[in-house]
């Protein structure tokens, strides 16, 4: 069987790296968190102090792109790979709220953009790839076999999220994730560079009503008519 190149792109929190790691792991592919590129970008501008609630200095944060180095390493525990930002393991620190505050305007940036896409392109260049974010179908891969947008209301994304992030024992308030979702929603939809639109020829989801199970089930089954 050929393998292929699966697109899942959506909006924030819509349980788009749960599918799709699922999927790469039913499947033997690797799985790609497009997502985490950025914010371990946006953890780069923080700590070097170039982003924060009141600045925000972008023209130094692109001179100092080419210091910034992302890479994978799976972890056999976790069943995933976790992602590394200059050889550290950054995959806790990258899922914050301060983080996720920041993230959609680093992700307006096309210096950051072009940089990320090239590394995703190579990564999937040999196919048998699941890769998850919001220009994935239209940008990365155009060509992907398969292409999903998922969606699901805006609170019950915030309120998955907000579940994530108290579990991890993050202190956060319910209203804080939901405007966070909305506002991340509104600047990745209405960015000039690769903005979040769903692909022409993609097959949209709405799992605000899905358990996780039918939800793989149901693109599953679109792999299958794929294949
Ligand atoms: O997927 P996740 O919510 O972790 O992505 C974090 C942010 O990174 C998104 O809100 C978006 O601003 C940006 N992103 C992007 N393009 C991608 C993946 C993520 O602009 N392919």
């Amino acid at each position: 069987m050929n393998n292929i190149t699966i697109a899942i792109d959506g909006f924030s929190s819509t349980g788009k790296s749960t599918v799709a790691k699922q999927l790469a792991k039913h499947l033997g592919y690797i799985y790609v968190d497009s997502g985490a590129m950025y914010r371990a970008v946006t953890l780069f501008a923080m700590q070097h102090n170039f982003i924060d609630a009141k600045h925000f200095d972008r023209e130094t944060l692109v001179a100092k792109l080419a210091e910034v180095t992302i890479s994978f390493t799976f972890n056999p525990e976790l069943g995933f790979a976790e992602v590394y930002l200059n050889g550290v393991n950054v995959e806790k620190q990258i899922r914050t709220l301060e983080v996720s505050s920041f993230v959609s305007q680093i992700a307006t940036i096309p210096e950051v953009r072009s940089q990320l896409v090239k590394q995703q392109q190579q990564m999937g260049k040999d196919k048998g790839v699941v890769m998850d974010g919001r220009d994935i179908g239209t940008v990365v891969f155009p060509n992907a076999e398969l292409k999903i947008f998922m969606t699901a209301s805006a609170e019950t994304r915030a309120q998955r999220r907000f579940d994530e992030l108290v579990n991890r024992g993050d202190e956060v308030l319910y209203k804080d994730v939901l405007h966070n979702v909305q506002e991340r929603d509104y600047i990745d939809s209405n960015r000039k560079d690769s903005p979040l639109v769903k692909a022409e020829d993609a097959i949209e989801i709405d799992n605000s009503n899905l358990s996780l199970e039918e939800q793989f089930q149901k693109v599953l089954a679109l792999v299958t008519n794929t294949l």
